[in-house]
């Protein structure tokens, strides 16, 4: 079987400010020193990647933005482009996280063209993915979930090429910042599906490497059971990656 690194991914939101987060990735880089076999990201707002990055030094932390455009440069007031994201040092980008689905009226379709440019520019997308409690409750979690998969990844489906290093989170919108995650089982049932659409759609190669985070109230006390699922490889955290402690503590979830 094919052994997927796993990942903690810290999506730090539109928190803390600069000298906040410069402390908060140092004390990240003294907290996960000597661990080894887990990938460590972080996604600052942009504003304070470049001060973020010095402070990250040697250590292994992996930068991230949190959102970007499709267009390499031009008229689109507010925004920042893959390349941008480039020369901020960044290796990945969060996209079509459900507060821009739900709050920015993000579009499947725009994820979609976000998807493809990143990709084209050697970024590793982190697509997300997940359905409201809203939908949960009337059963449509997996059509919801397809769908998502089917329009954000189109263009992946019609070139019937999806790279192994993509990355796709599952985020139960219903368990984001509100203390109730989903159990391990939920997730995993969910994670599952995510895979055989990969199969299906691409092959089983692909399926066996593309890794699968989960995100919504992950803390230290739940990591362990969540990734002693078959499916789960990591974990994308808001809340508790913006103590340091707390986030070193779910990177560290296998010395538990
Ligand atoms: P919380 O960990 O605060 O629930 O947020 C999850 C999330 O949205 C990560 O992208």
């Amino acid at each position: 079987m094919f052994e997927r690194k796993p990942m903690v991914a810290g999506n730090w939101k539109m928190n803390l400010n600069l000298n906040g987060a410069v402390e908060l990735v140092k004390t990240v880089a003294d907290g996960i020193r000597g661990v080894e076999g887990v990938d460590v990201l972080v996604a600052p707002p942009f504003t304070h990647m470049a001060h973020v990055r010095k402070a990250i030094g040697n250590s292994k932390i992996f930068l991230s933005g949190q959102n970007m455009h499709w267009e390499a440069s031009g008229a689109y007031t507010g925004e920042i482009s893959g390349r941008m994201l480039q020369e901020a040092t960044c290796t990945h980008v969060i996209l079509g996280h459900s507060e821009r689905r739900l709050i920015f009226g993000e579009t499947s379709e725009n994820i979609d063209l976000k998807v493809k440019a990143a990709t084209f520019l050697g970024l590793i997308p982190i697509v997300c993915i997940g359905e409201t409690l809203e939908q949960r409750e009337a059963d449509q979690t997996f059509e919801v979930i397809k769908e998502q998969l089917d329009l954000s990844l189109h263009n992946f489906k019609a070139d019937e090429l999806m790279r192994p290093s993509t990355i796709l989170a599952y985020e139960p919108v219903w368990a984001i910042g509100t203390g109730r995650t989903a159990t391990p089982g939920q997730a995993q049932e969910v994670h599952r599906f995510i895979r055989e659409w990969i199969e299906k759609n691409f092959n089983t190669g692909t399926a066996a490497q593309v890794r699968i985070l989960y995100g919504g109230s992950v803390k230290p006390e739940n990591i362990v059971d969540l990734m002693s699922k078959p499916d789960i490889d990591g974990a994308l955290v808001g809340g508790a990656s913006l103590k340091g402690d707390s986030f070193a503590q779910i990177i560290r979830y296998n010395e538990a």
